[in-house]
Parts: structure tokens; sequence; C-alpha cells
């Protein structure tokens, strides 16, 4: 979102239940968001009651409507943005001067209304100068003062301001605000070079200008343009013939649904599960000992959670330590466990600041009292955040099985496997979609044996402190290449 966007909505969300001239934003989330807040929307300032509080949008209103809602002694809280604001301000000095206004903008948006409202009688409000029979009451040679909707397509403004200039004596504050121009510029560098199979999908609503003026650039400079207001719009769009797709949104749009659609759009799978395999033969490699290696793969695995937040992955399980693990040198299972509690108590901080709930799977007698102190205290600190992150740690496929049906027996219910999943460790996990796993081994080492069913799976050579962001980037470009049949045809 824009600076002035996000600004009226900071105000507005510290409102409830009041009248709003006009939509704030013209984004049809922002608007279902804040009607759940009990926003009460009206297009006339004569229809909020005597007395209640009004808020302007972003997109400002005329002087006109400030009057009357000084008459009937409204309480106005103003989001118009800075930007609309300077416009209105430039087309009052035009008009206080005596020059006829053009304003180059839509004359039905209320933005344009509201600059309009500024002007008194020299109102010029033109949407397309040839087709406009307007500029005929305006003497060839004659000063004007020409001012812009903030949100039109860019090169238009220009394009109409030298027009213009070929027949009046042009005063100008017209430019578009440098949100608008720069995602037009964005969309053109995207389009320069490409040949004609490249789509533009603009996120926005059909009645935001930016947003329509974004698809307008698109299609101007050679791509198929689409503008998508919701998810299920983007997933009703048919992108056949498309190879190169770009994603753009309009200044209002909330990044939430932008993140949703360009992951909906990749196919990015929504739980990642990796055996991280190839510590020990790493560190021997290199003539280390075993512990430099895992002390190196723990590096790794820091940097590929972030790796998955950025592609929109939500949940991440690694296979730390198995309940087979038991069995590796005294030395070896002592510095793992060192490694797990520190390399906890270190991401603490990132955990909280990038929003990730952390969880451990596996046998939780297994571990020491410190170190499940350690688990426990951060799996209650980011218990609310919606991301996740799962270390199976003393955990085993076959033991996970064994306990959830030990749990169901002391329940004494019968189960299905609908039920079963209530017993498993983390049963509110959807199953992993894809499994990676490292070091050129193929096999599943016990690993979510019932959760994998119908997962994925991707091998790769490489050893686990050597698995990079492209690598990641493989294993989910082969998995967005899968058709899932599960069974079926
Ligand atoms: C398998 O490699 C790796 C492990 C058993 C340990 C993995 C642990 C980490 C990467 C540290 C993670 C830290 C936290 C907090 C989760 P291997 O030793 O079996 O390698 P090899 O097959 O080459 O011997």
């Amino acid at each position: 979102m824009c600076g002035g966007v996000n600004a009226a909505i900071a105000k507005a969300l510290k409102l409830k239940d009041v009248w709003c001239l006009h939509e704030l934003v013209h984004n049809e989330i922002v608007i279902r968001e804040l009607k759940d807040l009990g926003f009460k929307f009206v297009d006339r300032i004569e229809d909020v009651p005597e007395g209640e509080t009004v808020v302007f949008s972003a997109h400002g209103v005329s002087p006109a409507v400030r009057e009357t809602a000084k008459a009937r002694h409204l309480k106005v809280v103003d989001t118009t943005c800075p930007f609309v604001a300077k416009v209105h301000k430039a087309a009052k000095a035009f008009s206080d001067r005596g020059l006829p206004v053009v304003i180059l903008g839509d004359p039905k948006h209320v933005e344009a209304k509201g600059i309009a409202g500024e002007c008194g009688e020299w109102l010029h409000q033109i949407a397309n100068l040839r087709e406009s029979g307007e500029l005929a009451r305006i003497s060839k040679g004659q000063k004007i003062g020409v001012v812009s909707q903030t949100t039109m397509n860019a090169d238009e403004v220009a394009r109409q301001v030298a027009e213009l200039r070929t027949r009046y004596d042009v005063e100008t504050m017209a430019e578009v605000c440098q949100a608008t121009k720069e995602r037009q510029d964005a969309v053109k560098r995207f389009c320069a070079g490409r040949r004609s199979e490249v789509g533009v999908l603009v996120l926005g609503s059909k009645t935001s200008s930016n947003s329509k003026r974004l698809a307008e650039v698109a299609a101007q400079n050679g791509a198929k343009a689409f503008l998508a207001g919701s998810l299920d719009e983007v997933k009703a769009i048919d992108f056949s013939g498309i190879g190169t797709l770009g994603v753009t949104s309009g200044a209002s749009t909330p990044e939430r649904f932008f993140m949703e659609a360009v992951k909906f759009l990749r196919n990015v799978p929504e739980h990642v599960a990796i055996i991280m395999d190839g510590n020990g033969r790493w560190a021997t490699q290199r003539g280390k000992r075993r512990g430099e290696g895992h002390k190196a793969g723990a590096k790794t695995l820091g940097d590929v959670l972030n790796w998955c937040g950025d592609r929109g992955i939500k949940y991440l399980t690694v296979y730390a330590f198995s309940t087979e693990n038991w069995k590796r040198p005294q030395e070896e299972v002592n510095g793992l466990m060192t490694l797990f509690a520190r390399m906890l108590k270190s991401k603490e901080k990132d955990f909280m600041k990038n929003r990730v709930r952390f969880r451990m799977i596996g046998r939780r007698g297994d571990l020491s009292k410190k170190l499940l102190d350690t688990i426990v205290a951060l799996e209650k600190k980011t218990a609310h955040f919606e991301r996740q992150f799962l270390v199976a740690i003393s955990y085993g496929g076959r033991a996970e099985i064994v306990d959830a049906v030990n749990a169901a027996i002391k329940k004494g219910e019968p189960l299905t496997e609908e039920t079963f999943r209530n017993y498993l460790y983390a049963p509110d996990v959807p199953d992993p979609d894809l499994v990676i796993r490292t070091s050129g081994e193929l096999r599943t080492s016990n690993f979510l044996l019932w959760e994998t069913a119908y997962s994925e799976y991707y091998f790769t050579d490489v050893l686990w402190p050597d698995f990079s962001e492209a690598e990641l980037d493989k294993a989910i470009e082969s998995y967005a290449q899968r058709h899932r049949r599960k069974g079926g045809v």
C-alpha cells in the first residue's frame, strides 16, 4: 500500500461505528473489513446524521462538503492523502488568480469531483482531451492552470499537457503521485523486450483508478492484462497462452492478498518437511569434527527458515534428531543437544520479529529437563503466530504411530483415519506437501510415516550445510510441476 492509503487506514482503524463519506480507499477487501468494524458508508454528506463523526476518504472532498459538515455539526476525521491535498491547493491557487483550470481526470471519480470543488466556475473536467468539447470555451493563447487526478496514467497526463501547450499558455501542477508512477514504470520495464505471451496481473478492485491504469499501461505495452480484486477472481482467470506473468497491485491493495495470490500462482507448497542429512560427511570431507558439520547445518537451517518465509511457505518441519540417533557416540549426542538449546535461545528474537510459531514434535520424555524447559517456554511465547516451524527431536514415525495408538487405547476410542490424526504430535498441522532430503540418500528414515502418505519427494545430492536458496527454489519448482492426483485420476 502507498503512504497515503496506509495513513488513511491507520487513522480509520482507531475508530468504530462511524460514518464514512465515500469508500475510504477503493479496495473491496479494506471496505469489507471496515464494515465489520461498524463503518457506515454514504455518498452524500447530507446522509450523515447531525452531530455524528464522519470520515473524509483518502480521495479528499470539496470545500462545499466541508461547509456542509460544519453546518451539520459533524465531527470530521480527515484522511485526505497529502498529495491530493496539494493538488487541491494548486487548483484553488490557479482559480483564485482567475485562470481557467483544466483537470485531467475522470469526471465521475470522487477525487476529481473534490478538486473541481476548488475551482469555481472555471472548471473543465476532461477525461480525454480529444473527445471533450469543453476546450472550445477557452480561447487560443489564453493562460490556463492544469492539474491532474493523482492516479492517472502518467504518460497520458504528460501527452495531454504537451497537447495543451500547443494551444495555451500552460501553468501546470499535473503530476500523478509517486506510488502510481513507480508502479506504472515497473510494468513498462517488465514488458520491455518481452514477447506477446507476456501477461500482467493487477491485484486491485475494479473501482480503483490506479489499478485500472496499471492494467491499461500493461496492455499499451504489449501484455495481456488482467485485473482481480480477490483470490477467487484470480483463481477464475484463464492464463492459458501466457508464458511469463508479472504481478503488480494497486496502491490500496492489502499486502496479505498480494502474498496469497503470488503463492497460489507459483503453486508454492504450504508445508515443506526436510530431512537435513549430510552434516557428518560435510565435516569429514573438510577434515573437521562431525560437530562442526552440525553447527554449519544449524546455520543453514536458520537461512532456510527465512527463505521459506519469503516464499509464503506456512509450515516448515525439520528432522533434527531421530529416535535412532540416540545410538550415536555420547559426545555427538551431547553436542547436538547443546546445539539445539543454543540455537533455540539465539533464535528467539528472530521468531518474535518474523512472527514464527515454534513447536517440537517427538518424545518429550527423552529430553533433559533443561532442554525441554527451553522448548516449552519458546512454544508458549510464540503460540499465537500463524507461520509455523516444527522441529522433530527424538522423533520416529513408528514411535509417533505407537504413541498415538496407546493414547487412543487409554481413551478407549475406536480409531478411524480421521480420529487417529487427533493423536499425532501436531494434529492441526496439514500433511507435508513436499519432503526434501539432502545428501543423496534415497529413503524416508522413519520420518513422518503417517503424514507423508501423499507427499511429494525431492532428493538432492547436496549435503545439508551446502543447501542454498537456489536449491530450495529448485525443489519448489520441481513440486510446482507435479500433478498431485492423490489416488484419483
Ligand atoms: C544428519 O546428518 C543431521 C542431524 C542428525 C542433525 C541435524 C541438526 C541440525 C542441522 C541442527 C539443527 C538445530 C535445531 C535447533 C533444529 P548426519 O550427521 O547423519 O550426516 P551424515 O549422514 O553425513 O553422517
